[in-house]
């Protein structure tokens, strides 16, 4: 035999042994769940060591990357999340945590740019707050339950980028909450608002999430698309988006958030006739879509009864 064969299943044996006792380490964990996470990350992540014969350089460079997430971090900031979202994670666990019925409205990401408190907008308001920050889109339909029954006042909590492909939290140059708004359906579960057509625009890149991607050879764009939480009393409470059918980047967001259920025409509108039906000077587009909820608890209520409200 050759020595150097031995030598490396004698180090395979070893990184075998110590598996077993770390997995044995962990079997006095009190909580069930907090065990089973334990040890599930340490097979997995041994496995994955000696899958790949990882190395101490790589570990310290590893280290070191999540020492950067860390620090590039704050209470808007999340690379961590954002590692998640680019690795593909975020919408595995959003798979998993959010299985829905046929026929439901579903979830995706939230993203970093949400802001709680966005004013209330009245029907068919306007939360495009300022001139100039796209082309004019009016939005429609209805919230409902599964057996198509309305839903009067479910809430819709909406925000989006402005035509220049930025956030107003990120942009001087836009208002207070432009871009965002809550709205509360009719009692036939309609809803109607003005804001802008969405365009794609790209996610941080000067952080860890961003070197993952240029590594692979990636870009960092998302496909233009509009947030929306919707929640109801008696109904669970969805965060999610809406997507351009036919945006550049539909089929490769940089975070996979898009679901074939999510995806939304928008018509263009340049008639004086529609500038009549509608009250707003063309070009303007229309896009409709009905958000239909599965009955349970709010997040809100979740949320209380786990002593987090
Ligand atoms: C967003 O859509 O706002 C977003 C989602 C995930 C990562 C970055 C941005
Ligand atoms: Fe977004």
């Amino acid at each position: 035999m050759n020595p150097q064969d031995g030598a490396v299943h004698a180090t395979t044996s070893t990184a075998e042994m110590i598996t077993q006792s770390t997995l044995a380490s962990f079997q006095n964990t009190k909580d069930p769940r907090t065990k089973e996470l334990l040890l599930a990350a340490a097979k997995h992540l041994h496995a994955f060591a000696t899958e790949v014969g990882f190395t101490t350089p790589e570990l310290i460079r590893l280290a070191e990357i999540l020492t950067t997430a860390g620090q590039i971090s704050d209470s808007s900031r999340h690379e961590f999340l954002l590692m998640s979202d680019v690795m593909g994670l975020t919408m595995v666990v959003d798979y998993l945590t959010n299985k829905k019925p046929a026929g439901a409205h579903e979830s995706s990401v939230l993203g970093p740019f949400y802001r709680a408190d966005a004013p209330w907008t009245e029907m068919n308001g306007d939360i495009s707050r300022q001139q100039n920050c796209g082309t004019p889109a009016h939005f429609s339909g209805r919230v409902l339950s599964l057996d198509a029954q309305p839903i009067a006042g479910a809430v819709l909590d909406v925000w989006q980028v402005a035509g220049n492909g930025l956030y107003e939290n990120t942009d001087p140059d836009q208002c207070e909450f432009n871009l965002r708004g809550r709205l509360k359906t009719g009692a036939s579960g309609e809803y109607s608002f003005w804001s802008v057509k969405p365009v794609p625009y790209p996610i941080p890149v000067d952080g860890p999430a961003g070197l993952i991607l240029k590594a692979a050879g990636r870009h960092n764009m998302r496909p233009a698309h509009v947030h929306f939480i919707v929640s109801a009393e008696g109904y669970q409470t969805v965060i999610s988006e809406l997507f351009t059918s036919d945006d550049p980047y539909v089929e490769g967001d940089a975070v996979f958030g898009v679901k074939e259920s999510l995806k939304i025409e928008y018509q263009l509108h340049e008639s004086a006739e529609d500038e009549g039906k509608y009250g707003r000077p063309c070009p303007f587009y229309t896009a409709t879509y009905d958000f239909v909820l599965v009955p349970g608890r709010t997040k809100q209520e979740i949320a209380f009864s786990a002593g987090r409200a």
